[in-house]
C-alpha cells in the first residue's frame, strides 16, 4: 500500500503504476531530496515539533541512504512512485516511528518544489562552469590566430574582410550573455518553497527561514500557493539553455560550412571528426552537426513546459510532474554540447592561407574604394554608384579591383590618385577599421582586454 493509502480500499490499477510514477526521473534528485529532508527535520526539532532524538535518527539514516544511493547499492521500487516516497518509505522501514514523523508540516507539493529548485540551482551552476570553458576555448583560438583575415559575410556573400579573432570573439559575446541568463535562472530558482505544505501553509509553528537558510536558499517564497505551483524558474533555465543552444548551433553551422571542401577554412582534428562506413576518404563534422541537431530537443523542452503550465489552475496539479525530465535533459544536452564544442574549437586548425585567398574573391575592397572618394569630398551615394560601375567592369573583364589600371579608375572619377592602392589592400582595409568594436588589429586587441576582464569577472 502506498504511503497515502489510508483512505483507499483497493490498490491502484496495474496500468497506472508505471504511468503515474516519476521515480525513473526524480531519483536523480535524491541528493536534493535528502538535503531538504534533513533541513526540515532539524527545523522541526529546533521548533520542538519533533524530539532531538528523532531528528538525529532521521538525519543519521538519511546519510546512510544517501551513501547507498551514491554507491548504487540502494534498490528503488517503482511502487514507491517517486523519490520522496522511496526515501521516506525506506527511512521508516529502518527507524520506525521517527521516520513517520519526518513529513510533519510538509507535503510532497512543497517538497518536490524544493528539490526541483535545488536541482535547478546546481544545474545552472554547472552550466555556468561549462560556459566559462567554452569562452576560454574561443579566447584561446582568437589569440592563437591573431592577424588571420577572412571574408566577412552578409547574406553568405563576401562582404568585407575581417579578422578571424574578431569573428571568434563575436561568439564569445554570445556566450557571455548566456552566462548572465544562467545567473538569472539561478537567482529565480534561489527561493525556498518549503513550509508551503500542500498549498495553504501549516498549523505547526515551523520556521521557514531557518530551513531555507540551511538549504542555502537566498530567500523564502512569500505565498504558499505560488510556492507549490510556480515553475517559472525552470522556464528561465530552459530559455537560457535554448538561447545558448542556438548560439552553439550557429557556431556548429559555421564549422560544418568551413570544414567543407568548398570552404576549406578549417580542418577538424581527428578527435572531433568521424569517418564513413562506406566511403573511405570521408572525414565528417558529425559532432558539429549533432550539436546543431540537439538544439531541437532543447527548444522542445522549453515548449513542453510552457504548454504544460498554461492551463493549470492553482495550486499543485499532477501535470507538474512532467517538469523535471526536460530540465535534466536540456542541462545534460547543453553541458555535453559545450564540452564537445570547446574541445572541437581548441583542437581544429584554421587554414589562414585559404581564408586569405578567399579574400581575393568578391570585390571586398569596394566599400573602401567608395569611402576613398567620399573622403575626397564626393557624396557617398555618388561614390557608391561609381564604384558599382567599376565592379561591373571587373566582372566583365574577369578581374579584381586591384587589377584595374589607374587610368580606368581616373576615367570613372578624376578624384582617384595613385594612393588608391592602400584602399585595395586587404590588410590595410582591415587595419583601417579602428573604431570601437571594429575589426582592426588595434580594436581587436582592445576587445581582447575587455573579453578577458569579463571572463575574470564571471
Ligand atoms: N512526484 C510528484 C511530482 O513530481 C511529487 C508531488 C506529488 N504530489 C501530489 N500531490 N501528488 O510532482
Amino acid at each position: 500500500m502506498a504511503l497515502w493509502g489510508g483512505r483507499f480500499k483497493e490498490d491502484v490499477a496495474a496500468a497506472t503504476q508505471e504511468f503515474g510514477a516519476s521515480l525513473p526521473v526524480d531519483k536523480h534528485l535524491y541528493k536534493q531530496d535528502i538535503a531538504g529532508s534533513k533541513a526540515h527535520a532539524r527545523m522541526l526539532a529546533k521548533q520542538h515539533i519533533i524530539s532531538q532524538g528523532d531528528c538525529d535518527a532521521i538525519v543519521g539514516c538519511l546519510t546512510d541512504i544517501e551513501g547507498e544511493i551514491d554507491a548504487g547499492s540502494f534498490s528503488f521500487h517503482i511502487e514507491d512512485e517517486d523519490i520522496h516516497m522511496a526515501i521516506e518509505g525506506e527511512l521508516t522501514r529502518r527507524i520506525g516511528e521517527a521516520g513517520k514523523r519526518l513529513h510533519t508540516g510538509r507535503s510532497r507539493n512543497d517538497q518536490v518544489a524544493t528539490d526541483t529548485r535545488l536541482a535547478a540551482k546546481a544545474l545552472a551552476h554547472d552550466l555556468m562552469q561549462a560556459n566559462l570553458h567554452m569562452r576560454e576555448a574561443l579566447i584561446g583560438a582568437a589569440r592563437d590566430n591573431e592577424g588571420v583575415v577572412l571574408p566577412g559575410m552578409t547574406h553568405l556573400q563576401h562582404a568585407q574582410p575581417v579578422l578571424l579573432s574578431h569573428h571568434l570573439l563575436a561568439y564569445y559575446w554570445m556566450f557571455e550573455r548566456d552566462f548572465h541568463r544562467l545567473t538569472a535562472a539561478f537567482e529565480a530558482a534561489d527561493a525556498s518553497p518549503l513550509g508551503a505544505a500542500a498549498l495553504a501553509g501549516t498549523t505547526y509553528p515551523i520556521d521557514r527561514v531557518a530551513a531555507s537558510y540551511e538549504m542555502g536558499f537566498a530567500r523564502v517564497i512569500c505565498n504558499s500557493l505560488d510556492a507549490v505551483s510556480d515553475r517559472d524558474f525552470i522556464l528561465d533555465l530552459h530559455f537560457a539553455c535554448s538561447t545558448m543552444a542556438m548560439h552553439l548551433s550557429r557556431l556548429a553551422e559555421e564549422i560544418v560550412l568551413w570544414s567543407s571542401s568548398e570552404f576549406g577554412y578549417i580542418t577538424l582534428s581527428d578527435a572531433y571528426s568521424t569517418g564513413s562506413s562506406i566511403m573511405p576518404q570521408k572525414k565528417n563534422p558529425d559532432f558539429a552537426e549533432l550539436i546543431r541537431g540537439k538544439t531541437g530537443r532543447v527548444y522542445g523542452n522549453l515548449l513542453q513546459l510552457l504548454v504544460t503550465c498554461k492551463g493549470l489552475p492553482l495550486a499543485y496539479n499532477k501535470d507538474l510532474q512532467e517538469d523535471k525530465g526536460g530540465m535534466l535533459d536540456s542541462a545534460r544536452t547543453l553541458s555535453q554540447s559545450l564540452a564537445v564544442m570547446a574541445g572541437m574549437i581548441s583542437t581544429c586548425t584554421f587554414n589562414a592561407d585559404v581564408m586569405r585567398a578567399a579574400c581575393e574573391v568578391g570585390h571586398l575592397a569596394a566599400t573602401d574604394v567608395a569611402d576613398y572618394l567620399a573622403k575626397k569630398g564626393m557624396p557617398f551615394r555618388e561614390a557608391h554608384e561609381i564604384v558599382g560601375h567599376l565592379v561591373l567592369v571587373c566582372e566583365e573583364r574577369g578581374c579584381r579591383l586591384d587589377d584595374l589600371p589607374l587610368a580606368v579608375f581616373q576615367e570613372a572619377s578624376p578624384l582617384f590618385g595613385p594612393d588608391i592602392v592602400s584602399s585595395l589592400d586587404i590588410d590595410a582595409i582591415v587595419g583601417a577599421r579602428t573604431t570601437m568594436g571594429g575589426t582592426s588589429p588595434s580594436a581587436v586587441r582592445e576587445q581582447m582586454r575587455l573579453v578577458r576582464a569579463t571572463l575574470v569577472a564571471d
